[in-house]
């Protein structure tokens, strides 16, 4: 078990667990006199999980997450479910699931009788490396994502790397592509070993599968059992900078915008897939169908596929800008996208850099007609440039 700290100046103002066991959460809720879960539908029960629970006579109300719904209406929801069952304002909101219900949990502490503390235990890959972590909660609003929200620190995240044997292999890929990002930003050879690891676990996988004819759902479960070890030492490290990023600059002005490489480039194309999507669902209302060769993505893309995507984008950018390279692919791009496609994690971005403009303009860290780019200079080395959406189409052409 490992304990991490977030700081605001001196004072820890969030401390963060990693584990390979859930018991140690106990501990965690020990300090809480009334406690409120919101948990996601979709986890399969944990026993040891509800005893737990059950111990502090939580009361629970479970959500079903998705994109759509995470939404004011149902942070509302949840509100309503506190007034009714008498939460006060001693009340601690604990949240399990992956980055939407901890975001929107999270969310509805902080406004509820103008906040209460809460806690959480992510589920997802994803949410254990970066969404649980670092204070950022919300909710999407008209057509753009988490643009409503406030920044404030959970009293504890507790990760325990045994609840992602449940997770389905797409997600659990999705925040693989967060994990590389995290060692991209800070190294210290863990890039390296992260992408050993899912490589190891993808070949494992598919001899057994392919092969040996094994069930996919049951050998993806082992096979993340069997790694655990590694994978919870992974975890906490990514947890560990990710943690020293936001405690040296809690409210983004500065050093904390390095967290979102790959991600300007990863929201323009989660909006392009997206809008897709409707037009084919406005298609088949229409009972006509759309041709197929404009559906990129048939079955959506993850945040951590989009991630990836940009990440590489990202460093063929970053090789044209500090090298001028203009090689069709160039070095730290190659290294990349191969490491990605050895785990299994699709980066081919089918869209145009004109595509993507109009939407980057748009992103909500967009100031001044200027967009906060990072750039990977190596594995390990990010810096931030501030670049208009034009000088990046002209360097990518
Ligand atoms: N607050 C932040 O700093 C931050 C950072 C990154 C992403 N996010 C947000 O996080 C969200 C994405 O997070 P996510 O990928 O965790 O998505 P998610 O919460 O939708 O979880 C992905 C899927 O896995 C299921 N699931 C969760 N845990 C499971 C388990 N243990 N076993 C089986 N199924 C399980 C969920 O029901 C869901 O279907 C986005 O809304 C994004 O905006 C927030």
């Amino acid at each position: 078990m490992e304990h991490i700290n977030i700081y605001s100046g001196k004072k820890a103002i969030s401390r963060i667990v990693t584990s390979d066991s859930i018991k140690g959460l106990g501990a965690c809720l020990e300090p809480f006199r009334s406690i409120f879960a919101v948990i996601d539908k979709n986890i399969p029960v944990n026993v040891q999980l509800m005893e737990i629970l059950k111990a502090k006579n939580v009361r629970i109300k479970y959500i079903v997450p998705s994109e759509e719904d995470k939404t004011l209406e149902t942070v509302m929801n949840i509100c309503s479910w506190l007034l009714e069952n008498g939460a006060d304002r001693d009340t601690m909101i604990l949240a399990v699931g992956g980055g939407i219900t901890t975001d929107m949990a999270g969310f509805a502490a902080c406004i509820y009788k103008r906040g209460v503390r809460f806690g959480y235990v992510p589920t997802t890959l994803l949410s254990q490396v970066d969404a649980a972590i670092g204070g950022k909660t919300g909710v999407n609003f008209e057509k753009y994502k988490n643009i409503l929200g406030i920044i404030r620190q959970p009293a504890f995240t507790y990760i325990c790397s045994q609840l992602l044997e449940s997770l389905p292999k797409r997600d659990f890929l999705s925040g693989a592509a967060e994990l590389l990002k995290t060692f991209m930003i800070e190294d210290n050879g863990n890039y390296q070993k992260a992408a050993d690891l899912f490589f190891d676990i993808q070949s494992e996988f598919h001899l057994e599968v392919m092969m040996y004819g094994k069930d996919e759902k049951t050998q993806w479960r082992e096979l993340l059992k069997k790694h655990r070890k590694t994978l919870t030492g992974l975890i906490a490290a990514a947890a560990s900078i990710k943690a020293g990023v936001v405690s040296r600059d809690q409210f983004e002005k500065g050093e904390r915008r390095k967290l979102n490489l790959g991600h300007t480039f990863a929201h323009a194309i989660e909006t392009l897939a997206q809008r897709e999507n409707q037009r084919g669902l406005c298609a088949q209302n229409e009972s006509s169908t759309l041709p197929a060769e404009e559906q990129h993505f048939p079955s959506g893309v993850t945040h951590g596929e989009a991630v990836a995507m940009g990440l590489v984008l990202a460093a063929r950018l970053a090789d044209r800008y500090y090298r001028n390279d203009r090689n069709e692919t160039t070095a730290l791009e190659s290294k990349i996208s191969n490491d990605f496609w050895d785990c299994d994690i699709p980066c081919y971005c089918p869209y145009s850099i004109e595509e993507m403009a109009e939407t980057m303009k748009k992103d909500k860290k967009a100031e001044g007609g200027k967009v906060h780019f990072v750039l990977p200079k190596s594995i390990g080395e990010v810096e931030t440039v501030e670049l208009t959406v034009e000088e990046v189409c002209r360097l990518m052409k």
